[in-house]
């Protein structure tokens, strides 16, 4: 057994057998009779070792394919450069720590280009700690789960004013002390900046380590995610822990990808189990086919199992009721437990545009709460709609809304439904009706006093240029768009520049957005389309 592997055991009061099998050490299991606790297996039952890396040679071959893998072919990133070159070890810790907090649920693609504005404009922690949130909402703007800007930003504050701008240099301080660094991003940091051999747990490594181990219980578990921090603790590989985190990672990013995984690219396709059960069924269904096999035979041939499933008490099996698919392939693992689908809510939002001292159109935003889904971000006015509105019930609610900015005589007859534009944040389905309203002189009336003493929430009037430019959400972005489209829907072929009227509610609302906002058509500017309003 592996010094690590050892050790986890023995952290786990676990003990290998000759055959491989783990055991309750005599001092753990006194502490388990002592306290009946029943987190786990019952003494007497021999745990299988299928779901471990239980021979050193096996690990050292994962660890040697993978890190060759990963030499050959890892992408060329940013903050990888960064990790590689910069010397000092705050800074390169600050670097990393940039790249696991945007890329926690976006994208590596993506996120290129946000790292890279970030870099520049705050290269250090003491710039970060200096910046504003409105700053730093900017910059984010696009990115999604807006609170992890705002909270990278606190933490930095907190490492120049109480740590003396000193990173703490272990996974476990940087858990402790810094708010919002949990125990993934601690483990990334310490083992890519400081070469802790430290492992990590991220959804890549989970795909990656349920299929070359067949753990098929529900990972999202609690009992299920500590075995998998056990199994990537005892893998990472001691002399290049940062590289070995970032190789499982990026093997489950480009290769052991979640439905259609390139096992034949993979570095360790010959560890895999899962890999295995596939190639066994698939040898029996031709030696079926050639007749080699009782074609009545419904087992699979000899391949290593679970020892612990077959007495029946496997925490990391499948249940039962799940068996094996034959057509997922190694793609049964890990389990996909149903999430709870997203809440519906709707949302009236208007993009209230107006002239400019220059005659250049502007349009209101308004600043969202300081805490918060969107916390501090901005948008157009927005009204969340009760169930079961009708169409005129929800333009009268609109228009109430929008009179604290546009002045009590707002013209009803301008307002124009736009359509509709869907944005899925992470646990809502938010459909935001979308409505514009040119102003004419009633804007000036309403905008003289300032938004705190009016008792509103602070708002501006922006040029196209600068509401791109703003901190507002990708949600706003796609109604922005779906304003575009009308003014290009509207303006036909034929009609030169004269400028129609939206269409109708009922056309309109049959207008569709994709669901990352893009639009297929050549864009305008909102003042394209809409009518110069005459006063009522
Ligand atoms: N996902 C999150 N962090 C990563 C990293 N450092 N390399 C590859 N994929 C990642």
């Amino acid at each position: 057994m592996s010094k690590l592997r050892a050790a986890a055991c023995s952290r786990r009061g676990l003990q290998q057998g000759a055959g491989g099998e783990v055991r309750l050490s005599p001092r753990r299991r006194r502490e388990n009779a002592s306290s009946g606790k029943g987190m786990l297996p019952p003494v007497s039952a021999p745990q299988s070792t299928y779901h471990l890396f239980s021979h050193s040679a096996e690990t050292e071959a994962f660890r040697k394919n993978l890190l060759a893998w990963y030499d050959k072919c890892k992408r060329d990133l940013p903050w990888r450069k960064l990790a590689a070159s910069e010397a000092d070890p705050n800074r390169r810790a600050y670097a990393v720590w940039v790249s696991e907090v945007m890329l926690q649920q976006t994208q590596v693609a993506t996120v290129i280009d946000y790292y890279t504005r970030w870099m520049q404009k705050w290269p250090t922690l003491q710039a970060l700690a200096e910046a504003s949130l409105e700053d730093v909402n900017e910059l984010w703007a696009g990115l999604g789960y807006y609170s992890r800007g705002k909270r990278l930003q606190e933490a930095a504050q907190k490492v120049v004013s109480e740590l003396a701008g000193q990173m703490p240099r272990t996974a476990e301080e940087l858990q402790k002390l810094l708010p919002g660094v949990g125990r993934y991003t601690a483990g990334a940091i310490a083992s890519i900046s400081y070469g802790q051999a430290t492992g990590v747990v991220d959804g890549n490594v989970i795909r990656v380590l349920c299929r070359v181990r067949c753990i098929g219980a529900d990972s999202s578990s609690p009992a299920v995610a500590d075995r998998l921090w056990d199994l990537a603790n005892a893998l990472v590989d001691p002399v290049r822990p940062g590289d070995f985190n970032q190789a499982v990672m990026e093997l489950g990013a480009t290769v052991c990808t979640p439905r259609a995984p390139l096992c034949a690219e993979c570095p360790v396709k010959h560890l895999c189990r899962a890999r295995c059960r596939v190639e066994k069924e698939l040898q029996l269904a031709s030696k079926r086919l050639l007749g080699e096999v009782a074609s009545s035979c419904p087992q699979v041939p000899a391949v290593e199992e679970c020892a612990a499933a077959a007495a029946g008490h496997c925490s990391l099996c499948p249940p039962a009721a799940e068996p094996w698919d034959s057509s997922l392939g190694v793609a049964n693992f890990p389990r996909r437990v149903a999430k709870k689908p997203p809440r519906a809510e709707r949302t009236a939002t208007c993009v209230l545009e107006r002239r400019g001292p220059r005659g250049e159109s502007e349009y209101l935003i308004v600043q969202r709460p300081s805490s918060g889904l969107l916390a501090g971000l901005w948008e157009f006015p927005s009204l969340p709609l009760g169930p079961g509105l009708m169409e005129k019930q929800q333009r009268e609610a609109l228009l109430g809304h929008i009179q604290a900015w546009a002045g009590d005589a707002v013209a009803r007859r301008h307002l124009r439904h736009v359509g509709e534009v869907v944005h899925i944040f992470s646990h809502i389905h938010q459909t935001y009706v979308v409505y514009s309203l040119l102003l004419g002189g009633e804007a000036e009336t309403a905008s003289g006093r300032q938004d705190e003493e009016l008792g509103r929430p602070a708002s501006r009037w922006v040029t196209q240029a600068e509401f791109q430019k703003s901190a507002v959400s990708t949600a706003m972005k796609k109604v922005w768009k779906a304003c575009e489209r009308q003014s290009c829907e509207g303006r036909g072929p034929g009609k030169g520049s004269k400028r129609k009227r939206g269409p109708a509610p009922s056309q309109a609302s049959q207008l569709t957005v994709a669901a990352d906002g893009t639009l297929p058509k050549r864009q305008l500017s909102l003042d394209a389309f809409v009518k110069a309003p005459t006063r009522e």
